[in-house]
């Protein structure tokens, strides 16, 4: 179904209240996933996310040859009996980014793998170029001809790469190509992000020697072949982070279920500084109850263990009320501030100095129609509508649905008064708001 008309109505002033659960992590179900390529048979991945990226992930397997399918709700199992091409379909490369992660296994696995190069994006030019220097380090002939990339070797040679940025995609697709190279990798300067542990320990479960994974070196011995596995994702802390943020703007009062303490301690860390309550238990759960009015504090965006960039924007929209003025400086990607002018339609005084943001605090936003630019942004632009004057419009719905599943169901079983509606519906929606009923 076409969702080119979907939007998301969201009516401000309702506080939140009530338990929400998260799903298993986006960024770690698309590298494990592609790490499914590195052995034949059949491995099974629980706590699969039912999202539109993790589908294109699942189309881009099956044109590579297996057979993938989802058996549960959360599960999905993949099967390889050999390879039918090293080629990425190119269509979904350029539709999903993320798709280029299959070029580390199948250049481990045949020898080759081409792509187009992915493009940029709305948060920046996303270059593969630390990926591309890895797999040259490891013996491959790396060529670049008109927009395609394509990568060779009879056999990786394990290596020493340095990676100029602790790039996620980079560590995780040289990971998956060092599994199955000849001798040692040695990764430096490495991402440390959960979704790369989380990976390095799928690869394990599938008789790889991943060691270090977490901390800034990673060493890999290469094996001469890996075997299916079965393996459950971690949680979606950046899911969990947006549903704190909200819970933080709304002045609420919410537990979030199914999320790593550890993997979330610098959102709580702002949300503390913010002038939120936010209380942990062993089990996995986070509460949070949100402040009258929060408090100004300054972001800056870092590699993991710093403050995710995948959160900056949801954290503006809490700042853009806040009482004082905030600096939100972003340092991993180039352009991610095109949730600005956005939250300005709603009456937000921010002002954008290159990566740095200044973010005055106004008493309250005012509902708007609006736009998502990414899925991040997205999800911002939802957390300051509950938080605004009048009913919000955001369009571009389908960038939510890349890495939120049910996002307006799950706002509404806290008491946001949210729903997902097409074009008809809008005047419905309106009406109902005011009176509001909403059973649209
Ligand atoms: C992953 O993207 C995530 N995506 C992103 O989440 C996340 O924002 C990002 O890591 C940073 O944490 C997935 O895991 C699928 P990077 P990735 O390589 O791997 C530059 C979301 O919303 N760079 O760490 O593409 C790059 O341009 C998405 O879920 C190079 O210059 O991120 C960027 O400025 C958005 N050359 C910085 O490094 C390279 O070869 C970080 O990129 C690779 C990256």
């Amino acid at each position: 179904m076409d969702k080119a008309f979907d939007r998301l109505l969201v009516r401000g002033g309702n506080t939140l209240r009530g338990v929400v659960r998260m799903e298993g992590a986006k960024n770690a179900a698309l590298p494990v996933l592609a790490a499914c390529l590195l052995a034949d048979g059949e491995s099974r991945i629980l706590g699969v996310p039912e999202l539109d990226d993790v589908g294109t992930m699942c189309s881009v397997l099956r044109r590579l040859g297996g057979a993938v399918s989802r058996t549960a709700a959360d599960e999905v199992v993949v099967r390889f009996d050999g390879i039918r091409t090293s080629e990425a379909p190119q269509d979904l490369v350029r539709k999903m980014r993320a798709s280029v992660l299959v070029m580390g296994p199948l250049l481990a696995r045949t020898g080759l793998a081409r792509a187009c190069l992915p493009g940029g994006c709305a948060i920046g030019a996303r270059p593969i170029d630390l990926h591309l220097k890895g797999f040259a380090l490891m013996g491959a002939a790396v060529t670049c001809d008109r927009g395609f990339v394509e990568v060779s070797a009879p056999r990786l040679k394990g290596t020493r790469i340095y990676l100029d940025y602790p790039s996620v995609g980079a560590t995780e697709n040289l990971m998956m190509a060092a599994s199955l190279a000849e001798g040692f990798t040695c990764i430096d300067n490495a991402a440390e992000e959960p979704e790369v542990v989380d990976l390095a320990n799928f690869l394990c479960c599938m008789g790889a020697r991943v060691t270090g994974a977490g901390t800034k070196m990673i060493r890999i011995e290469g094996c001469d072949s890996l075997r299916p596995t079965t393996y459950s994702i971690i949680p979606d802390r950046i899911e969990a982070g947006t549903f704190m943020t909200a819970a933080a703007i709304a002045g609420g009062d919410v537990l979030v279920q199914n999320v790593v303490v550890e993997h979330v301690k610098p959102i709580i860390a702002k949300l503390l500084d913010a002038g939120c309550e936010v209380s942990e238990d062993p089990e996995g759960s986070i509460r949070v109850v949100g402040p009258d009015r929060p408090r100004a504090t300054d972001v800056r965006t870092l590699p993991y263990p710093g403050f995710p960039t995948d959160m900056q924007p949801q954290m503006m929209a809490l700042l853009s009320v806040a009482g004082g003025v905030s600096m939100v400086t972003e340092t991993v990607f180039e352009n991610r501030f095109m949730h600005v002018d956005e939250f300005k339609r709603m009456g937000a005084n921010i002002h954008v100095d290159g990566r740095t943001a200044v973010v005055r605090g106004v008493d309250h936003l005012t509902g708007a129609v609006v736009r998502a630019t990414d899925l991040r942004a997205g999800a911002a632009l939802l957390i300051a509508g509950l938080r605004s004057h009048g009913t919000t419009e955001i369009l571009g719905v389908q960038h939510l649905d890349r890495g939120y599943s049910d996002f307006a169901g799950k706002m509404r079983s806290i008491g946001a008064e949210v729903v997902r509606a097409r074009e008809a519906a809008t005047e419905a929606f309106l009406e109902s708001a005011a009176t509001r009923r909403l059973d649209l």
